[in-house]
Protein backbone atom coordinates (compact mmCIF):
# COMPACT_ATOMS: atom_id res chain seq x y z
CA UNK A 1 0.00 0.00 0.00
CA UNK A 2 1.03 3.72 -0.86
CA UNK A 3 2.43 5.98 2.08
CA UNK A 4 0.38 9.38 3.10
CA UNK A 5 3.00 11.22 1.02
CA UNK A 6 2.34 9.36 -2.28
CA UNK A 7 -1.13 9.22 -2.26
CA UNK A 8 -0.56 13.21 -1.57
CA UNK A 9 0.92 13.68 -4.99
CA UNK A 10 -0.78 11.53 -6.50
CA UNK A 11 -4.09 13.17 -5.77
CA UNK A 12 -2.25 16.68 -6.38
CA UNK A 13 -1.62 15.13 -9.80
CA UNK A 14 -5.21 15.14 -10.23
CA UNK A 15 -5.80 18.44 -8.95
CA UNK A 16 -3.59 19.79 -11.13
CA UNK A 17 -4.91 17.96 -14.38
CA UNK A 18 -8.13 18.93 -13.65
CA UNK A 19 -8.23 22.60 -12.00
CA UNK A 20 -11.14 24.83 -11.40
CA UNK A 21 -13.15 21.52 -12.74
CA UNK A 22 -12.93 20.21 -9.44
CA UNK A 23 -13.69 21.09 -6.40
CA UNK A 24 -12.89 19.10 -3.13
CA UNK A 25 -15.28 19.63 -0.76
CA UNK A 26 -14.16 18.83 3.25
CA UNK A 27 -16.36 18.94 6.17
CA UNK A 28 -14.51 20.16 9.82
CA UNK A 29 -14.53 16.56 10.98
CA UNK A 30 -12.83 15.34 8.80
CA UNK A 31 -8.86 14.01 8.95
CA UNK A 32 -5.99 16.49 8.27
CA UNK A 33 -4.92 15.13 5.44
CA UNK A 34 -7.75 15.55 4.09
CA UNK A 35 -8.88 18.37 4.68
CA UNK A 36 -5.30 19.99 3.46
CA UNK A 37 -6.06 18.64 -0.11
CA UNK A 38 -9.76 20.53 0.12
CA UNK A 39 -10.61 23.55 -1.70
CA UNK A 40 -12.93 24.36 0.48
CA UNK A 41 -13.88 23.20 4.23
CA UNK A 42 -17.20 24.15 6.21
CA UNK A 43 -19.91 23.24 8.29
CA UNK A 44 -23.07 21.37 6.66
CA UNK A 45 -25.07 24.74 6.36
CA UNK A 46 -21.52 26.21 4.19
CA UNK A 47 -20.99 23.30 2.12
CA UNK A 48 -24.31 23.09 1.21
CA UNK A 49 -24.11 26.82 0.06
CA UNK A 50 -20.86 26.18 -1.31
CA UNK A 51 -22.10 23.30 -3.81
CA UNK A 52 -25.39 25.82 -4.68
CA UNK A 53 -22.99 28.40 -5.94
CA UNK A 54 -20.84 26.45 -7.33
CA UNK A 55 -20.23 27.66 -10.96
CA UNK A 56 -17.80 26.22 -13.45
CA UNK A 57 -16.61 22.88 -11.89
CA UNK A 58 -18.03 19.76 -13.05
CA UNK A 59 -16.69 17.45 -10.55
CA UNK A 60 -17.20 17.76 -6.88
CA UNK A 61 -15.36 15.14 -4.52
CA UNK A 62 -17.35 15.19 -1.18
CA UNK A 63 -14.99 14.53 2.16
CA UNK A 64 -18.06 14.08 4.63
CA UNK A 65 -21.10 11.86 5.03
CA UNK A 66 -23.45 10.38 2.33
CA UNK A 67 -26.35 12.90 3.10
CA UNK A 68 -23.67 16.23 2.28
CA UNK A 69 -22.97 14.50 -0.41
CA UNK A 70 -26.82 13.88 -1.82
CA UNK A 71 -27.58 18.06 -1.01
CA UNK A 72 -24.87 18.98 -2.99
CA UNK A 73 -25.77 16.77 -6.05
CA UNK A 74 -29.18 18.18 -5.28
CA UNK A 75 -27.94 21.74 -5.26
CA UNK A 76 -25.26 21.98 -7.70
CA UNK A 77 -27.68 20.53 -10.49
CA UNK A 78 -30.70 23.03 -9.98
CA UNK A 79 -32.30 23.51 -13.32
CA UNK A 80 -31.09 26.95 -13.69
CA UNK A 81 -27.44 25.72 -12.93
CA UNK A 82 -27.52 22.95 -15.19
CA UNK A 83 -28.76 25.62 -18.02
CA UNK A 84 -26.56 28.01 -17.21
CA UNK A 85 -23.80 25.30 -17.75
CA UNK A 86 -25.12 24.38 -21.16
CA UNK A 87 -27.07 21.16 -19.76
CA UNK A 88 -23.67 19.93 -18.59
CA UNK A 89 -24.37 18.23 -14.95
CA UNK A 90 -22.07 18.27 -12.27
CA UNK A 91 -20.64 14.82 -11.12
CA UNK A 92 -20.72 14.54 -7.36
CA UNK A 93 -18.95 11.71 -5.79
CA UNK A 94 -18.51 10.45 -2.03
CA UNK A 95 -14.59 8.59 -1.69
CA UNK A 96 -16.09 5.89 0.54
CA UNK A 97 -19.97 4.57 0.15
CA UNK A 98 -19.97 3.38 3.99
CA UNK A 99 -19.83 6.99 4.92
CA UNK A 100 -23.39 7.16 5.98
CA UNK A 101 -24.77 9.16 9.24
CA UNK A 102 -26.14 6.70 12.18
CA UNK A 103 -28.09 9.85 12.85
CA UNK A 104 -29.62 10.12 9.14
CA UNK A 105 -30.56 6.29 9.28
CA UNK A 106 -32.79 6.61 12.36
CA UNK A 107 -35.39 8.28 10.30
CA UNK A 108 -36.73 5.63 7.45
CA UNK A 109 -38.83 7.31 5.29
CA UNK A 110 -41.54 4.31 5.77
CA UNK A 111 -41.30 5.10 9.26
CA UNK A 112 -41.52 8.55 8.84
CA UNK A 113 -44.93 8.03 6.16
CA UNK A 114 -46.16 5.84 8.88
CA UNK A 115 -46.11 8.41 11.62
CA UNK A 116 -47.38 10.99 9.64
CA UNK A 117 -50.42 8.79 8.70
CA UNK A 118 -50.61 7.92 12.61
CA UNK A 119 -50.52 11.92 13.76
CA UNK A 120 -53.05 12.25 11.13
CA UNK A 121 -55.68 10.13 13.34
CA UNK A 122 -55.04 12.57 16.07
CA UNK A 123 -54.04 16.12 15.22
CA UNK A 124 -54.88 18.43 11.42
CA UNK A 125 -51.61 17.06 9.68
CA UNK A 126 -52.06 20.75 8.10
CA UNK A 127 -51.57 22.23 11.07
CA UNK A 128 -48.09 20.53 11.17
CA UNK A 129 -44.89 21.75 9.82
CA UNK A 130 -42.25 19.00 9.03
CA UNK A 131 -38.64 20.45 9.31
CA UNK A 132 -35.53 17.89 8.69
CA UNK A 133 -32.17 18.42 9.78
CA UNK A 134 -29.87 18.44 7.00
CA UNK A 135 -28.45 15.11 8.35
CA UNK A 136 -31.45 12.87 6.57
CA UNK A 137 -31.63 11.25 3.50
CA UNK A 138 -32.86 13.02 0.67
CA UNK A 139 -35.88 10.73 0.32
CA UNK A 140 -36.98 12.70 3.84
CA UNK A 141 -36.05 15.79 2.17
CA UNK A 142 -38.34 15.65 -0.17
CA UNK A 143 -40.92 14.37 2.20
CA UNK A 144 -40.55 17.67 4.18
CA UNK A 145 -40.57 19.75 0.87
CA UNK A 146 -43.92 17.89 0.20
CA UNK A 147 -45.65 18.77 2.99
CA UNK A 148 -44.88 22.43 3.11
CA UNK A 149 -41.56 22.05 5.27
CA UNK A 150 -38.00 23.19 5.67
CA UNK A 151 -34.70 21.74 6.13
CA UNK A 152 -32.45 23.17 8.49
CA UNK A 153 -28.86 22.54 10.19
CA UNK A 154 -27.26 23.51 13.55
CA UNK A 155 -26.32 27.01 12.44
CA UNK A 156 -30.08 27.90 11.39
CA UNK A 157 -32.06 25.76 13.46
CA UNK A 158 -33.71 28.89 15.04
CA UNK A 159 -34.30 30.50 11.92
CA UNK A 160 -36.36 27.30 10.71
CA UNK A 161 -38.66 26.87 13.32
CA UNK A 162 -39.61 30.30 13.43
CA UNK A 163 -40.50 29.68 9.50
CA UNK A 164 -42.48 26.93 10.58
CA UNK A 165 -44.19 28.31 13.49
CA UNK A 166 -45.45 31.47 10.97
CA UNK A 167 -47.45 28.76 9.18
CA UNK A 168 -48.84 26.25 11.33
CA UNK A 169 -49.02 26.06 15.39
CA UNK A 170 -47.20 22.79 15.48
CA UNK A 171 -43.77 21.34 14.08
CA UNK A 172 -42.88 17.93 13.51
CA UNK A 173 -38.76 17.86 14.29
CA UNK A 174 -36.46 15.15 12.34
CA UNK A 175 -34.27 13.18 12.92
CA UNK A 176 -32.55 15.01 15.65
CA UNK A 177 -34.48 14.95 19.05
CA UNK A 178 -31.46 16.81 20.99
CA UNK A 179 -30.85 19.81 18.33
CA UNK A 180 -34.81 20.09 18.10
CA UNK A 181 -34.83 20.08 21.69
CA UNK A 182 -32.37 22.63 22.16
CA UNK A 183 -33.47 24.76 19.68
CA UNK A 184 -37.60 24.91 20.71
CA UNK A 185 -36.17 25.32 24.26
CA UNK A 186 -34.66 28.78 23.29
CA UNK A 187 -37.84 29.94 21.77
CA UNK A 188 -39.51 29.23 24.68
CA UNK A 189 -41.11 25.94 24.05
CA UNK A 190 -41.79 23.79 27.29
CA UNK A 191 -40.37 20.03 27.28
CA UNK A 192 -44.02 19.33 28.19
CA UNK A 193 -44.86 20.60 24.93
CA UNK A 194 -42.33 18.42 23.04
CA UNK A 195 -43.49 15.17 22.83
CA UNK A 196 -40.97 12.39 21.82
CA UNK A 197 -42.21 10.19 18.76
CA UNK A 198 -40.41 6.70 18.77
CA UNK A 199 -40.93 4.72 15.34
CA UNK A 200 -40.50 1.42 17.12
CA UNK A 201 -43.70 1.93 19.60
CA UNK A 202 -46.83 0.43 18.62
CA UNK A 203 -49.22 3.23 19.28
CA UNK A 204 -49.35 6.95 18.48
CA UNK A 205 -44.75 6.72 19.02
CA UNK A 206 -45.47 5.87 22.69
CA UNK A 207 -47.49 8.79 23.15
CA UNK A 208 -51.04 9.25 24.32
CA UNK A 209 -53.57 11.34 22.62
CA UNK A 210 -53.64 13.77 24.75
CA UNK A 211 -49.54 14.77 24.76
CA UNK A 212 -49.79 14.81 21.02
CA UNK A 213 -52.65 17.40 21.28
CA UNK A 214 -50.48 19.78 23.27
CA UNK A 215 -47.39 19.60 21.48
CA UNK A 216 -45.95 22.14 20.10
CA UNK A 217 -42.94 20.36 18.79
CA UNK A 218 -42.65 16.83 18.15
CA UNK A 219 -39.36 15.55 18.40
CA UNK A 220 -38.45 12.34 16.08
CA UNK A 221 -36.14 9.85 18.70
CA UNK A 222 -32.83 10.07 16.34
CA UNK A 223 -29.62 11.22 18.19
CA UNK A 224 -25.89 11.44 17.01
CA UNK A 225 -24.08 8.62 19.07
CA UNK A 226 -21.01 10.65 19.10
CA UNK A 227 -22.38 14.07 20.51
CA UNK A 228 -24.08 11.75 23.20
CA UNK A 229 -21.21 10.85 24.61
CA UNK A 230 -21.00 13.92 26.19
CA UNK A 231 -22.19 13.96 29.76
CA UNK A 232 -22.87 17.15 32.71
CA UNK A 233 -20.31 14.92 34.27
CA UNK A 234 -17.76 15.95 32.08
CA UNK A 235 -18.55 19.67 32.33
CA UNK A 236 -18.62 19.18 36.28
CA UNK A 237 -15.10 17.97 36.10
CA UNK A 238 -13.88 20.43 34.15
CA UNK A 239 -15.14 23.11 35.99
CA UNK A 240 -14.01 21.79 39.72
CA UNK A 241 -10.29 21.02 38.14
CA UNK A 242 -10.04 24.24 35.58
CA UNK A 243 -11.14 26.81 37.10
CA UNK A 244 -12.31 29.50 34.83
CA UNK A 245 -12.73 27.03 32.08
CA UNK A 246 -15.59 27.54 29.06
CA UNK A 247 -17.84 24.49 27.79
CA UNK A 248 -18.29 24.55 24.26
CA UNK A 249 -20.39 22.58 22.40
CA UNK A 250 -22.59 21.62 19.52
CA UNK A 251 -26.33 21.61 19.90
CA UNK A 252 -26.56 17.90 18.64
CA UNK A 253 -25.09 17.18 22.59
CA UNK A 254 -28.37 16.19 25.06
CA UNK A 255 -30.19 19.00 26.86
CA UNK A 256 -28.63 18.98 30.41
CA UNK A 257 -24.91 19.79 28.31
CA UNK A 258 -25.98 22.14 26.09
CA UNK A 259 -27.71 24.33 29.11
CA UNK A 260 -25.03 24.36 31.05
CA UNK A 261 -22.39 24.88 28.62
CA UNK A 262 -21.07 28.74 27.62
CA UNK A 263 -21.38 28.56 24.40
CA UNK A 264 -22.96 26.46 21.96
CA UNK A 265 -23.03 25.97 17.77
CA UNK A 266 -22.75 24.33 14.41
CA UNK A 267 -18.88 23.27 13.65
CA UNK A 268 -18.40 26.96 12.29
CA UNK A 269 -19.42 28.39 14.72
CA UNK A 270 -17.51 26.40 17.34
CA UNK A 271 -14.20 27.44 14.90
CA UNK A 272 -15.58 31.32 14.81
CA UNK A 273 -15.41 30.93 18.44
CA UNK A 274 -12.27 29.93 19.35
CA UNK A 275 -10.41 32.20 16.46
CA UNK A 276 -11.94 35.27 18.27
CA UNK A 277 -11.03 34.22 21.61
CA UNK A 278 -7.73 35.74 23.39
CA UNK A 279 -4.72 33.88 24.03
CA UNK A 280 -5.04 31.64 27.19
CA UNK A 281 -8.68 31.54 27.07
CA UNK A 282 -9.15 27.65 28.33
CA UNK A 283 -12.12 25.45 26.90
CA UNK A 284 -13.24 22.33 26.73
CA UNK A 285 -15.07 21.29 23.75
CA UNK A 286 -18.01 18.80 23.05
CA UNK A 287 -17.95 17.71 19.50
CA UNK A 288 -15.84 15.31 16.99
CA UNK A 289 -12.23 14.99 18.26
CA UNK A 290 -10.43 15.46 14.74
CA UNK A 291 -11.72 18.96 14.92
CA UNK A 292 -10.85 19.80 18.21
CA UNK A 293 -7.55 18.05 17.95
CA UNK A 294 -7.15 20.33 14.93
CA UNK A 295 -7.99 23.58 16.77
CA UNK A 296 -5.51 22.68 19.77
CA UNK A 297 -2.95 22.41 16.71
CA UNK A 298 -3.99 25.65 15.27
CA UNK A 299 -4.42 27.41 18.59
CA UNK A 300 -1.36 26.63 20.66
CA UNK A 301 -1.67 30.29 22.83
CA UNK A 302 -5.44 28.54 24.12
CA UNK A 303 -5.68 25.79 26.59
CA UNK A 304 -8.02 23.29 24.44
CA UNK A 305 -9.27 20.44 25.92
CA UNK A 306 -11.50 17.48 25.03
CA UNK A 307 -14.85 17.83 26.83
CA UNK A 308 -15.04 13.81 27.22
CA UNK A 309 -12.70 11.18 28.86
CA UNK A 310 -13.03 9.02 26.27
CA UNK A 311 -12.60 9.00 22.35
CA UNK A 312 -15.69 10.56 20.53
CA UNK A 313 -15.17 9.97 17.08
CA UNK A 314 -17.70 9.84 13.90
CA UNK A 315 -16.27 6.37 12.29
CA UNK A 316 -17.93 7.40 9.21
CA UNK A 317 -16.44 10.70 8.77
CA UNK A 318 -13.48 8.48 9.09
CA UNK A 319 -13.95 6.24 6.31
CA UNK A 320 -12.78 9.13 3.90
CA UNK A 321 -8.97 8.65 3.70
CA UNK A 322 -6.49 9.85 1.24
CA UNK A 323 -6.61 6.17 -0.27
CA UNK A 324 -9.94 6.59 -1.05
CA UNK A 325 -9.93 9.89 -2.08
CA UNK A 326 -7.15 9.67 -4.33
CA UNK A 327 -8.54 5.97 -6.12
CA UNK A 328 -11.88 8.26 -6.66
CA UNK A 329 -9.98 10.66 -7.81
CA UNK A 330 -8.24 8.94 -10.41
CA UNK A 331 -11.04 7.63 -11.87
CA UNK A 332 -12.88 11.16 -12.33
CA UNK A 333 -9.72 11.93 -14.18
CA UNK A 334 -9.83 9.09 -16.41
CA UNK A 335 -13.73 9.08 -17.42
CA UNK A 336 -14.87 6.20 -15.21
CA UNK A 337 -16.35 8.09 -11.92
CA UNK A 338 -17.32 5.87 -9.23
CA UNK A 339 -19.45 6.07 -5.80
CA UNK A 340 -21.10 8.70 -7.88
CA UNK A 341 -24.19 10.20 -5.48
CA UNK A 342 -26.68 11.07 -8.05
CA UNK A 343 -30.29 11.56 -6.64
CA UNK A 344 -33.71 10.68 -8.82
CA UNK A 345 -35.04 13.44 -10.16
CA UNK A 346 -38.29 13.09 -8.43
CA UNK A 347 -36.82 13.03 -4.88
CA UNK A 348 -34.33 16.02 -6.38
CA UNK A 349 -36.93 18.47 -7.11
CA UNK A 350 -38.92 18.24 -4.00
CA UNK A 351 -36.06 18.07 -1.50
CA UNK A 352 -34.92 21.07 -3.17
CA UNK A 353 -37.90 22.93 -2.48
CA UNK A 354 -37.06 22.28 1.34
CA UNK A 355 -33.52 23.04 0.94
CA UNK A 356 -34.00 26.57 -0.62
CA UNK A 357 -36.22 27.24 2.21
CA UNK A 358 -33.19 26.40 4.37
CA UNK A 359 -31.01 29.26 1.89
CA UNK A 360 -34.08 31.84 2.18
CA UNK A 361 -34.42 31.80 5.59
CA UNK A 362 -30.68 31.94 6.99
CA UNK A 363 -29.58 34.28 4.17
P1 LIG B 1 -22.31 21.05 11.41
O1 LIG B 1 -20.97 21.03 10.75
O2 LIG B 1 -23.32 21.67 10.53
O3 LIG B 1 -22.25 21.71 12.75
O4 LIG B 1 -22.78 19.55 11.62
C1 LIG B 1 -22.18 18.65 12.48
C2 LIG B 1 -22.43 17.25 12.13
O5 LIG B 1 -22.64 16.38 12.92
C3 LIG B 1 -22.40 16.91 10.74
O6 LIG B 1 -22.79 15.64 10.63
FE1 LIG C 1 -23.88 11.75 11.78
FE2 LIG C 1 -23.06 12.30 14.28
FE3 LIG C 1 -21.29 11.56 12.43
FE4 LIG C 1 -22.46 13.97 12.26
S1 LIG C 1 -21.08 13.27 13.86
S2 LIG C 1 -22.15 12.52 10.58
S3 LIG C 1 -24.52 13.47 13.05
S4 LIG C 1 -23.00 10.30 13.22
Amino acid sequence: SLSNEELHQRIQKVRDELGSKLLILGHHYQQDEVIELSDLRGDSYQLSKLAAESSDCRFIAFCGVHFMAETADILANRPEKVAERNGQRVTVVLPDMAAGCSMADMAAIDQVENAWDDLGEVIDTNDITPVTYINSAASLKAFVGKHGGIVCTSSNADKALQWAFSRTSRVLFFPDQHLGRNTALTMGITEEQMPVWNPYAQNLGGNTEAQLVDSKVILWQGHCSVHQMFKKEHVATFRQNHPGIKILVHPECMREVNEIADVSGSTGKIIETVRHSPAGTKWAIGTELHLVNRLKKEHPEQEIHFLSPVVCMCATMYRIDLAHLCWSLENLAAGTPVNEIHVDEETAKWSRVALERMLEVSA
